[in-house]
């Protein structure tokens, strides 16, 4: 690698306790000679620096990044396009920056945007990816169920912005995890029961965090209201050979 110029991680946090994060994450995080992450609605930096702030030692520049929560292209491009300025200043002059995600980088992350920006600028700059825990793992350790076993199909939908993926899913999958299911809550709950399954699915908040919440069936939560950090997980087929039927921590 050419040491002129930094290298730009993509450094995994896991969803929510800071002993989820790997040994190669904290490898990076000690050596970086600066932490980018998203900020959050004050503009602090954001959830995932509050996951690994306690391995953050010495006095480090911490770059909390507008991202916004939006869907307009005009707006995340320049976005992405300010954020990549920002730690082109420091990759340039030779500086390594660790930028930080929740979960896993390479799984729904702003992550993926901001290395596409930086590389499309600036194709010199080295970028290297650590992996982590995704909110899908830690949830199915949660609910105490397998994700998949044998030759099962686990699909993965993102629910927020409609249900008709869902319906096709849990046709054609054994497992189905939704996320980012908050705002359909209520209509993923009608559909689940017009279908006979919300026996077979859990729904998980806060992965990690200590306001935690692990439901182990549906049933009963017809008017509950998730908050963002939350998925559901399906099972649409029974298991061969049986469910493994483990208690789940009493809230
Ligand atoms: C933008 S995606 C980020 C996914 C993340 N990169 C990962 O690897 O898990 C956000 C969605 O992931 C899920 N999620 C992420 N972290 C979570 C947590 N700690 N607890 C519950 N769900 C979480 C929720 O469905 C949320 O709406």
């Amino acid at each position: 690698m050419d040491k002129s110029f930094g290298t730009l991680w993509g450094v995994s946090v896991g969803p929510g306790r800071a002993d989820w994060l790997t040994i190669a994450a904290r490898h990076v995080l000690e050596d970086a000679n600066a932490i980018a992450c998203p900020q959050d609605r004050q503009g602090n930096p954001g959830m995932a620096y509050r996951i690994v702030r306690e391995f953050l030692s010495g006095n480090r520049k911490i770059l909390a990044l507008d991202m916004p929560f939006v869907q307009d292209s005009a707006t995340l491009t320049a976005a992405w396009d300010r954020a990549a300025a920002e730690l082109l200043a420091i990759l340039n002059c030779g500086g390594d920056v660790a930028f930080i995600a929740e979960g896993d980088v390479s799984f729904y992350s702003t992550f993926t945007h901001l290395a596409r920006t930086v590389n499309e600028r600036s194709p010199h700059i080295p970028i290297e990816v650590i992996p982590g825990v995704c909110s899908p793992l830690a949830a199915a350790a949660a609910l105490k169920m397998p994700l998949s076993t044998w030759d099962e199909k686990v699909a993965i939908v993102p629910a927020m912005h409609g249900l008709e993926e869902l319906e096709r899913a849990l046709d054609w999958a054994d497992v189905v995890v939704l996320m980012k299911v908050a705002p359909v809550f209520d209509r993923v709950w009608q559909m689940l029961r017009e279908r006979g399954l919300l026996a077979e699915a859990g729904l998980v908040e806060w992965l990690g965090w200590p306001r935690q919440k692990v439901f182990g069936s549906l049933a009963g939560l017809q008017d509950y209201r998730p908050p963002y950090f939350s998925m559901v997980i399906v099972r649409s087929q029974p298991m061969r050979f049986g469910r493994l039927d483990l208690d789940l921590p009493v809230l």
